[in-house]
């Protein structure tokens, strides 16, 4: 038998150790072979398991940033809104949207998906902003946080939409409204009836409404920024008795793992509502059933349109609620930069809330809403039942509160009634006769900033 070298048993020793780093035995490497917390060793299905979530995980966030489910066939081939943006000079209507327009009604841009020697040329201002083409060269890029153009050479000839256009902000890294892509937050700069109602042919909407143009045009300028509404075309209400819009804030899609129902008003769970919206809604081509909705009295438009049962082929949207129901639940509350809030405030505003307040009662940690039917009563609540009465539940659900600090634009509750969070704690002190004094409201605010 030869004699190992020095020279070939450090060789070997070597080899060994890269190839324990490329198998990931490594010990400071994770490998899927065991649980970390536990060590203990996974069997090939708890592998299995692991292996299934991460492909849903990063399949659903492609089907939140990038899918359109079909929904060009509605926003480019019937409203022909991409005509709208790219204007008469770049083969569409009218002025068309310059970048400067499109930033300022909310719109975002994804820094990550611009060419470098682009960015540079951003930072330093020397982008035409004023220019449509420049629009429609951003779309091109799929730079446009939520919105897809279907193209032919450099002419935009169709446009549809993704749910990332009012779920996601960005970073401003690189200037308001360019950066980075943060998944789930609402965006609460996007006025979505403003960009709507660019639209040459508003017609559809006047048909289904019964309405004319003019009245649809109304209805879609009294939004504003951060609000759209969902129900509009189930039963037909624009407005509240008291004459205000009947748009609700767009909420964030972070943080809604251990939730049970969602929306403001507890329609259902998150697959359910991410049916109802990319089929009745952004009007993608796919799938969409509840009886619920067959009701001549409460929804005569939904009735009319048959949008409590739809089965468009072909179907895009069921095989993408899975990854993008997993997605979504993996989406964290964001936490709070440092120094937005006031720590020693919190610390003592968390006692306020869990006790003399109550606010755990409802909200309760670490979910901030109830474990279990997680719906009041406008009565309970103080409030009037326009938004509840609604929904098939008639309710309004107790929102998760963990990632609020991020979504404080446009107010709180359902409709933004209540401009501070300030405000807010005011009509619970009104509403359960809490007796707060000035320092407990301002430590409850502080809390609140601080989850
Ligand atoms: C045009 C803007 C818009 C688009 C596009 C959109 N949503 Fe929403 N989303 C809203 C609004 C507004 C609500 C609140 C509706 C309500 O409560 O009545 C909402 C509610 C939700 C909720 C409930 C959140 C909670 O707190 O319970 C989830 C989850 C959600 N959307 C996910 C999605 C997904 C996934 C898509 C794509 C399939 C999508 N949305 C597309 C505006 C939008
Ligand atoms: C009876 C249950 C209940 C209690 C008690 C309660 N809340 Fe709420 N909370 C709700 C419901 C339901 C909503 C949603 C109301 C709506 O959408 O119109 C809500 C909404 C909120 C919001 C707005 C969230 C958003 O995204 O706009 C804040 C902030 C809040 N509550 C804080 C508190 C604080 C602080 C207390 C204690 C002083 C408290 N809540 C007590 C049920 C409750």
């Amino acid at each position: 038998m030869k004699r190992r070298t020095a020279w070939g048993l450090m060789a070997s020793v070597v080899f060994g150790l890269v190839s324990a780093v490329e198998l990931g035995w490594s010990h400071d490497r994770p490998d899927d072979r065991h649980d970390h917390q536990t060590q203990q060793r996974l069997t090939p299905f708890d592998r299995e398991v692991n292996k299934h979530g991460e492909r849903l995980i990063a399949e659903g966030r492609r089907i939140f940033r990038f899918d359109t489910f079909g929904s060009e066939a509605f926003w480019g081939g019937t409203l022909r809104l991409h005509e709208a943006i790219a204007g008469s000079r770049n083969g569409g209507v009218g002025p068309g949207v310059s970048p400067k327009s499109a930033l300022s009604v909310g719109l975002k841009v994804d820094a990550d998906a611009l060419p470098d020697p682009l960015k540079h040329e951003l930072r330093r201002g020397r982008v035409n902003l004023d220019d449509p083409a420049v629009t429609v060269a951003l779309i091109r890029l799929n730079a446009v946080v939520g919105v897809k153009g279907i193209f032919d050479g450099n002419r935009i000839k169709s446009i549809g939409i993704q749910c990332s256009l009012c779920h996601s902000q960005v970073d401003d890294s690189l200037a308001p409204g360019i950066g980075r892509r943060l998944d789930g937050w609402a965006n609460r700069d996007l006025d979505v009836g403003a960009i709507i109602s660019l639209a040459p042919n508003l017609r559809p909407f006047a048909d289904l409404l019964g309405v004319d143009v003019g009245t649809v045009r109304k209805v879609l300028t009294s939004w504003g920024p951060g609000k759209f509404d969902a129900l509009l075309d189930k039963d037909g209400k624009a407005f509240r008795p008291d004459g205000k819009s009947g748009a609700t804030l767009i909420p964030p899609a972070f943080g809604l793992a251990g939730v049970n129902l969602h929306t403001w008003t507890g329609f259902g769970s998150v697959p359910y509502w991410n049916a109802f919206v990319a089929v009745t809604e952004m009007q993608g081509s796919g799938t969409f059933f509840d009886p619920r909705l067959n009701d001549r009295d409460r929804y005569p438009i939904a009735v009319r349109s048959g949008e409590d049962d739809v089965r468009r082929t072909p179907d895009l949207v069921t095989s993408k609620l899975a990854a993008l129901h997993l997605y979504q639940l993996a989406i964290p509350a964001p936490e709070p930069p440092e120094g937005s809030f006031d720590k020693r405030a919190a610390s003592r505003g968390k006692r306020v809330f869990e006790g003399r307040a109550r606010c755990a009662n409802c909200h309760v940690p670490p979910l901030f809403t109830e474990p279990g039917h997680n719906l009041h009563t406008p009565a309970e609540m103080g409030i009037d039942s326009f938004q509840a009465d609604r929904s098939p539940t008639l309710a309004y659900r107790t929102a998760p509160l963990a990632g609020l600090w991020s979504h404080q634009k446009g107010g709180f509750y359902h409709d933004g009634r209540f401009a501070t969070l300030r405000d807010v704690i005011e009509h619970y002190d009104r509403h359960f006769r809490l007796g707060l004094n000035e320092q407990e409201k301002g430590e409850l605010v502080e809390y609140l900033k601080s989850i």
